[in-house]
């Protein structure tokens, strides 16, 4: 596996492989992999000749008070995971060469953009679309793999590769998750060990919404979320930036619960770890 830091580099190496008729699979990421990193970059080697894995701890989609300064990273330990999967190159590259001095572009996606974790954390989805365009130029991919545990971020991407005409299939991978059901994230390492159950609370909320939708067929929006809710709230941890039940397309808030219906969860652990998780209602 090869590491490169430069935009130069890559493009290079990228154009060098479409020039021999190679296809290419890029997984963006911020690093301090995972399993969930893992089978994307597993998933982008059936689809793709090369895998293209950038790593880059994005500092316009942090706000001022969130973790940006503490996000774990590890380069060599990364390396070494991603090369066991096979990805052929890990694109690194530093803070200056990606936002060097004048850098004046913002890539904004309105309407999908607005609620959930957009309402949470303003900005965070235009350094989300500015960082993936220049990635995508950068890269020169012909598919993309994202996780569905980010899943409105999966439809900002969506939407940017439509509307800015990308030549690009964006792949949305099912959300990886440890034995106990909690979905992976490296937010996960910021957890203590007393903090454990308030955790599994967003996933074990999951599975009793799912079982009371599988009892009750006409089950309501608001029944959904007080279960839910209850759930959630039995651990004095936790704190609900959002439970909400939108259409798995628009994201839009839905009326009654269907079979496009999501479950969508954005939680805090002690007011510092902000975790999320998200499943269709009704179905597996
Ligand atoms: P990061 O949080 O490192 O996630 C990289 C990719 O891994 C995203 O597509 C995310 O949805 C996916 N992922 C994370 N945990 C997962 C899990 N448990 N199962 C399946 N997929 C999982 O998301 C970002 O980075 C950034 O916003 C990025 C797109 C790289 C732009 O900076």
């Amino acid at each position: 596996m090869k590491v490169v830091s430069t935009a130069v580099e890559i493009q290079a190496l990228a154009r060098g492989y479409r020039d021999t008729g190679l296809t290419i699979g890029l997984v963006p990421t911020m690093g301090w992999f995972h399993q969930g990193h893992l089978a994307l970059m597993k998933e982008a080697g059936n689809r793709a000749d090369k895998v293209i894995v950038s790593l880059f701890v994005n500092p316009i989609q942090f706000g001022p008070d969130e973790d940006l300064d503490n996000y774990p990273h590890d380069l060599e330990r990364d390396c070494k995971l991603a090369e066991e999967v096979g990805v052929d190159l890990l694109y690194a590259p530093n803070k200056e060469f990606m936002y060097p001095d004048g850098f004046s572009t913002t890539v904004h996606i309105a309407g999908l953009t607005s609620g959930l974790c957009g309402g949470d954390r303003p900005g965070h989805f235009d350094g989300v679309t500015t960082v993936v365009s220049k990635l995508f130029n950068q890269t020169l991919p012909h598919v993309a793999v994202f996780g569905e545990k980010d899943f409105q971020q999966l439809a900002v991407i969506r939407q940017l590769v439509r509307d800015l005409d990308f030549p690009i299939e964006i792949i949305g991978h099912p959300i990886v998750r440890e034995k106990s059901g909690l979905a992976m994230s490296s937010r996960n390492s910021y957890l203590k060990k007393d903090e454990m159950n308030a955790a599994l609370s967003l996933s074990k909320a999951i599975a009793c919404a799912k079982r009371a939708a599988g009892e009750k067929q006409d089950i309501s929006v608001q029944e959904i979320r007080k279960i839910v809710t209850d759930v959630i709230l039995a651990h004095p941890e936790c704190g609900i930036d959002y439970i909400e039940v939108v259409d798995k397309t628009t994201l839009q808030n839905c009326e009654v619960v269907n079979s496009d219906s999501m479950l969508v969860l954005a939680v805090k652990i002690n007011k510092r770890i902000r975790l999320l998780d998200n499943s269709i209602i009704q179905g597996n």
